[in-house]
């Protein structure tokens, strides 16, 4: 039987110190022990930092990863639409080797910081199933330090690229865990509608999540969010559902916006905005005043809906930048959406936790709780609000009770008195 004890563990919204007993995988006690308790226990000493539930990236394209040349960007407009158009031009050059070890890069530097649960986009219209194959692969290859959901994507659209449809349910067959779409991008907004519908249909058939790139665009007139939360609403799929993106949000009149939010609250459907991503992506077409880009991150979570925040892409054709840092992520999120009360300060961090964990639907087992299995980051802080400030980072993940990685504490070298 493996048991371990770490000690002085800081928990989030305690300012007290605690243990926790880790027995056999499993979260067995979180509280003070008694020191015979201790006795004859392998003891880490965490000196009271702060232990976080592992990082969640909701999504992110692992099979787009360092696609493109450092040296040549090829999106010269910046866009979506460009980089979809870019994306498809190099897409089929692809061998599923290729396609895993530009991945593992990137799993890698997730891994490393801090992230244990990951929602990728996996791009299906493209006949060969390439980016789904090797995705496949290294779910099963990961699964010991990540867990992974893989959402069958249809990149070039569910209805607009030939046979869009049928791929996306041969990915359901192979392994796919979730029912992506893109109806922004369908030739109409017929087709967009359709894609909608299509979702659900293959969802409640072959009993999947849905989370659909929604309203990725700065047309006030794009409004499949609604559709989306209508479907889910009366088909009772809102806590499976999610929206990604749902950029026109931020363009959308108030009386609109305010009649929306009816459904929304109805349908209870999550919702992820990729700010770092979208800040970039968004607005090109503008002059100015130049619009943000992102979705109406604070007006969602007032009204008591789930919000997370996600990288998405990592040096692809639609974004140049990316490093698969969360705290990174947040930062630029918490900016941009002005959610930096103190209260929102202070609870932050759960858009890269808990709100994450709640989007994937792994809620039920995710978690600082007994009983859970015992997966925990440790971060360089003694407090959320400076976590959040100074953009600590992870200084161990800890998955079943075992390290997967364990760094040393920064040290430098200064002639500087003043700095010792
Ligand atoms: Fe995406």
């Amino acid at each position: 039987m493996s048991k371990k004890l770490f000690k002085n563990a800081r928990l989030k919204g305690s300012q007290k110190l605690t243990d926790i007993l880790v027995e056999n995988e499993k979260f067995k006690k979180i509280s003070p022990c008694q020191d015979k308790e201790k006795s004859n226990l392998e003891q880490i000493d965490l000196k009271g930092k702060l232990v976080l539930p592992p990082y969640v990236e909701p999504h992110i394209h692992l099979d787009y990863v360092y696609s493109i040349s450092t040296t040549d960007f090829k999106n010269k407009s910046g866009t979506l639409i460009e980089g979809i158009q870019k994306w498809s031009e190099i897409k089929h050059d692809r061998s599923v080797e290729e396609v895993k070890e530009k991945a593992r890069i990137a799993i890698n530097k997730e891994i490393l910081s801090g992230i244990q649960y990951v929602r990728t986009h996996v791009d299906v219209t493209e006949p060969n199933l390439t980016s789904l194959k090797a995705m496949l692969e290294l779910r099963e290859e990961y699964k010991d330090a990540i867990t992974m959901q893989i959402v069958a994507f249809p990149q070039e659209g569910m209805y607009s690229y030939q046979y869009g449809d049928k791929l996306v349910e041969e990915a359901i067959h192979m392994g796919a865990d979730v029912i992506g779409a893109i109806p922004h991008y369908e030739f109409t907004k017929e087709l967009g509608e359709l894609s909608l519908k299509k979702v659900f249909e293959l969802a409640m058939k072959y009993d999947k999540l849905i989370d659909v790139h929604c309203d990725e665009i700065d047309d006030e007139e794009s409004r499949f969010v609604e559709s989306l939360a209508t479907l889910a609403y009366l088909n009772s799929m809102g806590e499976r559902t999610t929206a990604s993106h749902t950029c026109a949000m931020g363009s959308y009149n108030n009386a609109y916006a305010n009649k929306l939010f009816r459904i929304l609250k109805l349908s209870n459907i999550n919702f992820i905005s990729c700010p770092t991503e979208n800040m970039h992506l968004q607005g090109k077409g503008d002059t100015y005043p130049k619009r943000r880009g992102v979705t109406r991150v604070p007006e969602l979570l007032d009204a008591g809906l789930n919000v997370c925040f996600a990288q998405d892409s990592i040096s692809d054709p639609w974004y140049p930048l990316g490093s698969g840092n969360l705290m990174n992520i947040l930062d630029a999120g918490i900016h941009i959406s002005q959610l930096t009360t103190m209260e929102q300060i202070y609870n932050a961090l759960d858009l890269i936790t808990i709100n994450g964990a709640k989007t994937m639907y792994i809620h039920d087992r995710y978690g600082i709780q007994e009983g859970h299995d015992a997966n925990f980051i440790v971060l360089d802080s003694s407090d959320e609000y400076d976590a959040v400030r100074e953009r600590a980072g992870v200084i161990c993940s800890i998955r079943k009770g075992e390290y997967l990685f364990k760094k040393s504490p920064e040290s430098y070298e200064t002639k500087l008195q003043i700095l010792k």
